[in-house]
């Protein structure tokens, strides 16, 4: 972190949060909270809290939370010194310039610096297209049927004729040949020199969520190779985490967004109506850009191009939505090629009546598993029967296996008891039982095997901030160290000082942290109530079980590390001699 830490703290209570969010979102007092529509997820009924005694936010919707600062980075797409920065001029404070290391100081203004100078591009290419000699590009874009606004409202240009147009321009405007080419604005080679990246080309500004141009993609106006180029990934373009069209289609509001391929299907499907459609970056789909949309929405539909291409596309793309656990489902486009080219032949009311119609991930899948298939074959038809079982096993949760198992076996007139023995005896031959069958608990996921150790810090955390009193039981036996991951031990030393004397400040314990998802999750810690158990006992026995797995965990885990770490030894021995004593004494949690 730059700033000291009493600076930070100082802007944070002079912006209360219920002023700064109200500034994006309309509130609602409710007993000794606030409520609103998440801004963060598209919703019919208000799941987002603004609690003023915590000074923190919470969506019980998406678990989007955190302090004055993380809204504001969630919200514009700041990083964590932007929102500083912000707030700091906000509430009238002079920030001290002094606490920036010489390399931060310098990697800031290089993405200012790229930030400025793509926006520049943005406003050339701009000027172009409407100028003297960019008659041929407007008319590639009008003979796409494009209006003037679709066309402003994105921001689309035309790079000249000239291999050198923009370079000028830049040079003039007092920009070095280098920053022009780390933004990706122009290439070097020995023969030429450095001219123009882009040239005789159709321009789409590519924006962040915040509407700042990161980069460009130029078409060719014909057959010409390649059809797009694309500006390469900068210090402030990143492919993998970006979405064409994200920038309006996140406050399109709809329950689902729309997932295509290209520029020109998201220009063409915002121009029919339908603002909540993005594309990704001439890349393959990517679980950062899941996560993004994650942000947003529950369901995605697909459009990706009915050729070979697409389908394998499609394929690729519906497990990485299933692992961000966005839902997905595929719109037919036949018999036209891409939503651009289906609009244009059948208009908004029927791809409207496809979006309705989007076939569920599933089968989608199965039905192109099919195509490996010859029905009338009895053999090939009982390896895709085989194949259907095996993908039914992917469903770890029973009961919706049983719905899959019901609804495959009515789609493809298998008995559902034929069925359902197929996936039992695959299940058992190939040994996925134990794997796939086992329950969801929510608590184990297969790729971490520290969840559970993970689960049980994060809850006694979440405990003792919930009802902060049983920190004075237990607080002999527990210490940060025993939080053996490192967010959790950071909150846990910071938490237990301030409950020593006998204060307790969540918010603030939030601003340690600069990272989005990092402040996400240590708000998401002081949002979360305890379970509510039936009886006392119960709930001292839930408590006693937490504690004693941490207390596990972290002995398990010194131990481990006996012989490399030279303070294990003293933590294993005071772990297990308060295991001893925390399983013999009673804990009460009555006050
Ligand atoms: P498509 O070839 O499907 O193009 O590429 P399109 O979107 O239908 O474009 P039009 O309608 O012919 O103008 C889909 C996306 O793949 C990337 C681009 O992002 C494009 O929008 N792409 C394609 C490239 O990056 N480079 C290429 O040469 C082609
Ligand atoms: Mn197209």
């Amino acid at each position: 972190m730059y700033y000291p830490d009493e600076v930070v703290e100082e802007i944070r209570q002079k912006n209360d949060i219920v002023d700064v969010v109200s500034g994006y979102v309309r509130l609602q007092k409710k007993g000794s909270n606030y409520f609103g529509l998440c801004p963060f997820h598209n919703e019919k009924s208000p799941s987002f809290s603004v609690t003023p005694s915590k000074q923190m936010y919470y969506c019980f919707g998406c678990g989007a939370g955190g302090n004055v600062f993380t809204f504001i980075m969630e919200y514009e797409n700041y990083s964590f010194q932007e929102a500083i920065k912000h707030l700091a001029d906000k509430a009238g404070i002079t920030l001290p310039e002094i606490e920036y290391s010489e390399e931060a100081k310098t990697k800031e203004s290089k993405r200012a610096k790229l930030l400025e100078i793509n926006k520049e591009a943005a406003k050339y290419y701009y000027f172009q297209l409407r100028g003297q000699h960019g008659e041929l590009g407007l008319d590639y874009l009008k003979d796409r049927g494009l209006s003037e606004e679709t066309m402003h409202q994105f921001g689309l240009g035309y790079s000249l004729k000239y291999s050198d147009g923009l370079l000028r321009f830049l040079k003039g405007k007092g920009y070095s040949e280098e920053i022009i080419r780390d933004a990706g604005l122009a290439n070097v080679d020995e023969k030429n020199g450095m001219y123009d990246k882009f040239w005789n080309r159709v321009m789409f500004p590519i924006q962040d969520i915040n509407h700042r141009v990161i980069g460009f993609g130029g078409r060719v106006m014909g057959d010409g190779k390649p059809k797009y180029l694309n500006s390469p990934e900068t210090l402030i373009f990143d492919k993998s985490r970006n979405l064409y069209g994200l920038n309006f289609a996140r406050t399109a509001r709809k329950n689902h967004m729309i997932l295509c391929e290209g520029y020109m299907d998201v220009i063409a499907l915002h121009q029919a109506g339908f603002t909540q459609a993005v594309a990704s970056l001439g890349t393959a789909f990517t679980s950062g850009q899941a996560n993004l949309l994650r942000r947003y929405t529950e369901e995605v539909l697909l459009t990706y191009d009915s050729d070979e291409a697409g389908i394998h596309a499609a394929l690729r793309a519906l497990p990485v939505l299933k692992e961000a656990g966005i839902s997905g489902k595929v719109i037919n486009l036949e018999p036209y090629k891409d939503p651009d080219e289906f609009i244009k032949n059948l208009g908004r009311e029927e791809f409207d009546h496809r979006i309705r119609q989007a076939e569920n991930s599933f089968f989608y899948e199965l039905r192109m598993l099919e195509r490996e298939y010859d029905l009338k074959d009895p053999d090939s038809k009982t390896k895709f029967y085989n194949e259907i079982a095996k993908k039914l096993c992917g469903f770890s949760e029973e009961v919706e296996r049983e719905n899959y198992i019901e609804a495959t076996a009515e789609k493809y007139h298998i008995g559902f008891d034929n069925l359902r023995k197929l996936v039992t005896t695959y299940a058992a031959k190939t040994g996925m039982a134990t794997q796939a069958f086992r329950p969801k608990s929510g608590i184990q996921s297969k790729s971490d095997p520290d969840a559970g150790s993970k689960r049980s810090q994060r809850l006694l955390l979440t405990w003792i901030a919930d009802e902060p009193v049983v920190y004075k039981q237990i607080k002999s036996f527990i210490s940060e160290e025993d939080f053996t991951t490192d967010l959790y031990k950071k909150v846990a030393e910071k938490l237990f000082a301030d409950l020593k004397e006998a204060k307790m400040n969540p918010a603030s314990i939030i601003s340690m942290f600069t990272d989005e998802e990092e402040q996400r999750e240590v708000a998401s810690l002081f949002n979360t109530k305890v379970e509510q158990l039936e009886t006392l006992q119960e709930k001292e026995k839930a408590f006693r079980d937490i504690l004693l797995s941490v207390k596990t965990n972290s002995f398990e885990y010194y131990s481990s590390r006996l012989g490399a770490d030279v303070s294990a030894l003293t933590k294993v021995i005071e772990a297990r001699k308060s295991l001893e004593e925390l399983r013999k004494i009673p804990i009460t949690l009555e006050t």
